[in-house]
Formats: C-alpha cells, sequence, structure tokens
C-alpha cells in the first residue's frame, strides 16, 4: 500500500498534525511520503492507493490556493483520499466543500480529522482563545487517526464500502458565511496592503512566504496582493514591518467575532470536542498582534508586556 500526505502549513500548526498523522500510517503500513502541497507533480497521484489533504481554515473553509490545488487535479478514479485541517474556533463549511470537490475528480474520501490551533491575525489579540492547541493529546489523537485511516482504506480496499464516512453536516450559518466570504468579496472589503519602500530591506521572505506568488518586491512599484489569498503572512513574516495595511475596522469588529466564537468554543467544550486551555476572559482586545510587533521590533524583540 502506497500513502502520501500534502499539506499547507503556514504557521506550522497543521505541518505538526500531519507528521503525527503520518506516524499513526506508518505503524499500519510501513511507509508513507510526505509533500508540501507546492511540491507535488499532480501526475504522479495517481501512484498512491492513500493520500491525505491537509490544510488551514481561512475563512470558513480551505484556503483558496488549496481549492485551486484540487479543482487542478486530474480525474483520480476512485482513489483513497482523506482530508484533515487545523482551525480556531470554527472549522465552518471546509470538510463539506473539499469532499465535494475532490469527489468531483472521481476521488473517494474515506476519512475526516480535524483538530483546535493557535491562531494569529494581525488584527487580533494574542494569546487567543485557542493558544495552546494542538497539545499532547491533539497529537497523540492525530496519530491514533492515521493507523485508523491505514487500517480504514485497508479494509475498504478489500470490498467493506460500509466505511466510507459521510462529512459531519455543518450549520447552515457557516455554509453561508463561508459562501459570503468568497474571494471577491474579500477583495473589495479585506485591506488594502503597501510596502513601504523605505523600511523594505528587499530580504524576499514576504515573497518566499506568500502561497500564490502575488508579491514582487523588485517590480516597479513594488506588487502586492496580485493575486491574494488574504492570509497576511506577509506582514506577519515581514522582519521590518514594511508591509502595511489599515487594521483598525477589523480590530474594532474583534470584540464582536469574538462573541460569537467563544459561543462556539463553549458549545463544542460541552460536547467533548474542546478542551479550554487559557482563560478566555484573558484575552485582551486592546493589543492586538500587529501592536505587539511593532513594539518587539522598536524595543529589539526583548519585551512584549
Ligand atoms: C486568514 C486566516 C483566516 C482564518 N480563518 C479561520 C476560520 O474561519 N475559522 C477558524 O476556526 N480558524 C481560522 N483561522 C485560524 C487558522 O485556521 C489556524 O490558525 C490554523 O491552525 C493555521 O494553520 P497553520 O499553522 O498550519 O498555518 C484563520 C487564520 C487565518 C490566517
Amino acid at each position: 500500500m502506497k500513502t502520501l500526505i500534502i499539506c499547507f502549513s503556514q504557521t506550522g500548526n497543521t505541518r505538526r498534525i500531519a507528521e503525527q498523522i503520518r506516524n499513526g500510517i506508518v505503524e499500519v503500513t510501513g511507509q508513507c511520503d510526505m509533500k508540501k502541497l507546492d511540491e507535488v507533480d499532480k501526475n504522479s497521484l495517481a501512484d498512491y492507493d492513500l493520500v491525505g489533504l491537509g490544510c488551514p481554515v481561512f475563512y470558513y473553509q480551505e484556503p483558496f490556493n488549496v481549492r485551486n490545488f484540487i479543482e487542478d487535479l486530474p480525474q483520480l478514479n476512485g482513489r483513497h483520499w482523506f482530508v484533515f485541517c487545523t482551525h480556531g474556533s470554527v472549522i465552518g463549511n471546509t470538510f463539506p466543500s473539499m469532499a465535494d470537490r475532490l469527489q468531483k475528480k472521481g476521488v473517494l474520501v474515506i476519512g475526516y480529522h480535524d483538530s483546535y490551533a493557535d491562531g494569529t491575525l494581525p488584527f487580533y489579540p494574542y494569546p487567543t482563545l485557542t493558544t495552546g492547541h494542538p497539545d499532547a493529546l491533539d497529537l497523540k489523537e492525530a496519530r491514533a487517526f492515521g493507523r485508523k485511516i491505514a487500517a480504514r482504506s485497508q479494509r475498504i480496499a478489500e470490498g467493506d464500502k460500509s466505511l466510507i464516512p459521510a462529512p459531519k453536516s455543518v450549520p447552515e450559518a457557516w455554509v453561508r458565511s463561508s459562501q459570503m466570504l468568497n474571494p471577491e468579496f474579500l477583495q473589495q472589503t479585506m485591506p488594502k496592503l503597501r510596502i513601504d519602500m523605505q523600511k523594505c530591506i528587499k530580504c524576499h521572505e514576504c515573497e518566499d512566504n506568500c502561497p500564490v506568488k502575488g508579491i514582487d518586491v523588485e517590480s516597479e512599484p513594488p506588487r502586492i496582493q496580485q493575486p491574494c489569498v488574504y492570509c497576511w503572512n506577509c506582514a506577519k513574516v515581514c522582519p521590518t514591518l514594511a508591509i502595511e495595511g489599515d487594521w483598525d475596522m477589523l480590530v474594532a469588529m474583534a470584540p464582536a467575532n469574538y462573541m460569537h466564537y467563544r459561543e462556539a468554543l463553549d458549545e463544542a467544550a460541552a460536547r467533548g470536542e474542546f478542551r479550554w486551555l487559557i482563560d478566555p476572559d484573558s484575552i485582551r482586545f486592546d493589543d492586538p498582534l500587529y501592536k505587539q510587533r511593532e513594539r518587539e521590533i522598536r524595543i529589539g524583540g526583548k519585551d512584549r508586556s
């Protein structure tokens, strides 16, 4: 049995989960390749009996670069795939959306795994509601899922089709939110980024970390957000904070948004699906991540208070 895990991960949460799923698969099959999303040769995928595709949740759904990856796949008649993700408070419509698109490529989607994880957005507070995840227990669960999915794939291949699950249905409001937060809407409503060339040291970190190659600091004028998946990773990785956005509106929306997020997490905790690792009342809305980074850079990264 030949297996592969494909992973898109910006801040490492999905990668950590992916590694544990891989360890679990290896326990059962003795082998599992692992590739980053942009390293995958799509024409080699039919060689694999089981493929796992993992990513963070962005805007209640899979990131748009991951969606484009799925839509560019060749037909993979009957191949077994599973999908996994990491997320903050709301997984949204991620699994139904990914499964639906994979099925259109002839893939048999045989499993789903999600894990709560830390979140870093420039305009949101940090630490956040899910900081501390994935912890040791989340990683252990991911490894157990790896064992389970490998065994399941073997049994389905032997003919036991009853083991093929449907994605868990999600609240209609999550589906609507994912549809509303489409690329056109985000393009119109989200902050327009600019590069301050006085601060830019041409280290190219932003270019290297843009999942859609939407930045070129050498062009005249510099190119940014063309295209864009609205992940804000460029602003987060820039060592001199040369990439600027007007975060005020999103900072102002944070307390109201967090009320919903907290409600979703309380409900998940009541179902036994989430464990609080921080005190949600300790969240500081007056100190979003981008302000913390400004302070860090001003004082040489020594004092975060
Ligand atoms: C642009 C952006 C949008 C996000 N949207 C959501 C979301 O809709 N729901 C959610 O639960 N988490 C959301 N998150 C949090 C990420 O899913 C979470 O931090 C994830 O673990 C990041 O994975 P990575 O470390 O592998 O990049 C978002 C994060 C970013 C950067």
